[in-house]
């Protein structure tokens, strides 16, 4: 198999980041690795058992589970312990705790570990989550951070429940998404943050097609300079 690029794409929740990491992926014919489902997958199970505010029966939950990301009709699906939680892990539950999950460092370094598993077999992967640049793979080949209003984040978010038959208010998913922020960026152990030498790109304004374009151009300046060749 030929040699492909490590592309990581970090930002806030709904900042465009699944849409165009899914799109790039596809383009490119590389892995699509959506981190954030991982961590989703832990807080789910954290719930399901009743262990939330127990960091060490968290780990122990998460060490002893097998989470994988599938693919069917170019939609996610997660499987947690050999069962379809891609749904699950979207509730308002788990959005709820999911931040508070993703703050205990042991949990990370698992996660992280089967992220950086994944990332180096080398045939070229797109990675989206808040830590893929500063921590999973600092030398990764494209770094790109995303960031959009909040207004505009809680709208797109309000728009993906109400196209899957949810009803949501808006004021609640801001006040969500708000909290979260707040959470991920500010923990001890890898908050969200723009690497230094990551490339930002503000989709307020922006289309997914303009965003995607965007990022292809950064990914072909790399490709040229370190001469991989890409199936686009
Ligand atoms: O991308 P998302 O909204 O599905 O992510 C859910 C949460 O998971 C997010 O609020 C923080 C956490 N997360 C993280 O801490 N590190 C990552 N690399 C990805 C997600």
């Amino acid at each position: 198999m030929s040699k492909g690029l490590i592309i990581a794409i970090d930002g806030p929740a709904g900042s465009g980041k699944s849409t165009s990491a899914k799109l790039i992926a596809k383009k490119l014919g590389y892995l699509y690795i959506d981190t954030g489902a991982m961590y989703r997958a832990i807080t789910y199970l954290a719930l399901e058992n009743e262990a939330l505010k127990d960091e060490s029966r968290i780990l122990e939950l998460a060490r002893k589970s097998k989470i994988e990301l599938k693919y069917n009709n170019e939609n996610l699906v997660v499987m947690l312990n050999d069962q379809d939680v891609s749904k699950e892990i979207r509730s308002s539950d788990v959005n709820t705790h999911v931040s508070d999950v993703s703050k205990i460092s042991a949990v990370r370094k698992l996660l992280v570990e089967k992220q950086r598993e994944i990332g180096e077999k080398g045939s070229g992967v797109v990675m989206e989550g808040r830590d893929i640049g500063t921590v999973v793979f600092p030398n990764a080949d494209v770094k790109i951070f995303l960031t959009a209003s909040i207004d505009t984040r809680a709208d797109r978010r309000a728009k993906e429940y109400f196209q899957n038959g949810s009803e949501v208010i808006v004021k609640d998913i801001k006040n969500n998404l708000s909290n979260r922020d707040k959470i991920d960026s500010s923990r001890k152990d890898s908050p969200l943050t723009k690497a230094p030498d990551a490339v930002a790109i503000d989709t307020t304004d922006i289309t997914i097609a303009e965003q995607v374009t965007l990022i292809i151009k950064e990914v072909k300046k790399v490709a040229l300079k370190k001469n991989i060749q890409l199936s686009i």
